[in-house]
């Protein structure tokens, strides 16, 4: 039921203060984080000797959102598989990995095929999942429901920013016996109550998304530069653009700007450049000066009341979202860039709940 929305990909956007609040809940404690499927086998997860995320499109962009902080609290090497070049090279893996496989439907055929690599290679295997008695659910050994709710669109919103809820409460789980990083722990726990209500401040900017995408109606190509927890919020927010508005748009890693990408750069292709306060934030400063040199065509995703100091000419576009702590910065910055694809494709006039060729769940090879 698509309630008052026109679209399912619409409802889903906006019922993301309810679904992470149904991710979140009866799962916070005072200063403690209780993922009751992954209990019994923290201390296995804690000796592991390398944690290796599984997954594609979306579910793989939320692994790779979640990796700097998974690595800062566990202390043990995070790495990412797209689960189709797993199988491609028969990739190494170890009875002492713990292989996490992350899908919203459960029922991904490559997902599943490197579920049963690793299940072969004895590797403690777990899921995160929104589809409670899918086959991930069933043939890993233990694992987390997102319980984000039925999700329809074709393209994955509220999936996505609960996916990363939990892969952050996993890595507040694995860490809580690490001494160093526990005041950094308590704080982010204590923050999570508060983050449904910063999803439904950033919310409030869709009429600006709608603006900002009827400006882009006739463009081709879209470039969209993270880095740092919000690599993932570039690389996700370009395959929602692609996916649902049909349009070119790639994200890529400003670090990576010099290495061939800035070649592109001229007045006419827009380019979204994420700079919102954290450790990366003077580095993309300065990714954004050399931007602006180049004449580019900038639009700026920076934190409320940092447009003046990022921007440097009145040509610039600034999407101004709320601050919250650095591993959950991705749930909110990824929202301003889902509405963008929304809107963006309601104004081509493409479907925007069954884009051409895709499927919701990908169960073929
Ligand atoms: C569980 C109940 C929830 C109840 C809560 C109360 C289910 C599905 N969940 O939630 O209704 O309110 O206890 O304490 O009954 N699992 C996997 N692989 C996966 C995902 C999950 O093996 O990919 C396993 C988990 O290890 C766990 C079980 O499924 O044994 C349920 O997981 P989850 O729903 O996340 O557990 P709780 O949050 O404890
Ligand atoms: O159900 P899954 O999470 O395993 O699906 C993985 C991808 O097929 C999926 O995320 C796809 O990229 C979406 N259409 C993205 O919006």
């Amino acid at each position: 039921k698509k309630g008052n929305y026109d679209h399912f990909m619409q409802k889903e956007i906006h019922e993301q203060p309810h679904s992470l609040t149904t991710t979140m809940r009866g799962r916070l404690r005072a200063n403690d984080v209780v993922l009751g499927g992954l209990k019994d086998h923290l201390k296995t997860i804690r000796h592991s000797r390398r944690i290796i995320f599984i997954g594609c499109g979306t579910s793989y962009n939320a692994a790779l959102a979640a990796r700097p902080f998974m690595e800062e609290l566990s202390g043990i090497p995070v790495t990412l598989e797209l689960a189709s070049d797993l199988l491609d090279r028969q990739g190494v893996m170890y009875r002492e990995d713990t292989a996490v496989f992350v899908s919203q439907s459960g029922e991904t055929a490559d997902t599943l095929l490197a579920l049963e690599y690793a299940l072969e290679h004895g590797a403690l295997c777990v899921g995160i999942t929104n589809t409670v008695g899918s086959t991930l659910a069933r043939k890993t050994h233990c694992g987390v429901h997102i319980n984000a709710g039925c999700e329809i669109g074709v393209a994955s919103t509220k999936a996505y920013t609960s996916q990363i809820v939990v892969m952050v409460m996993m890595a507040l789980a694995i860490g809580a016996d690490k001494i160093s990083t526990q005041s950094k722990r308590e704080a982010i726990i204590n923050s999570l109550p508060d983050l449904p209500n910063k999803v439904s401040e950033v919310l409030k900017l869709d009429n600006e998304m709608k603006d900002l995408a009827e400006s882009l109606i006739e463009v081709q190509s879209l470039l969209v530069f993270g880095r740092g927890y919000n690599y993932a919020t570039a690389l996700e927010g370009a395959l929602k653009v692609k996916e649902v508005a049909l349009t070119h748009s790639e994200g890529m890693l400003a670090g990576e700007m010099k290495h061939g990408p800035l070649a592109l750069v001229d007045e006419t292709l827009p380019i979204i450049v994420i700079a919102t306060r954290d450790a990366c934030f003077s580095k993309q400063q300065s990714v954004i000066q050399q931007l602006h040199a180049r004449k580019g065509r900038l639009i700026v995703m920076c934190s409320n009341g940092d447009a003046s100091s990022v921007c440097p000419s009145e040509s610039c576009r600034v999407i101004e979202v709320p601050q919250v702590a650095d591993c959950l910065q991705p749930v909110i910055n990824i929202v301003p860039l889902q509405l963008l694809a929304y809107h963006l494709t309601v104004l081509r006039g493409y479907d925007v709940d069954q884009p051409r060729n895709l499927a919701k769940s990908v169960t073929t090879q």
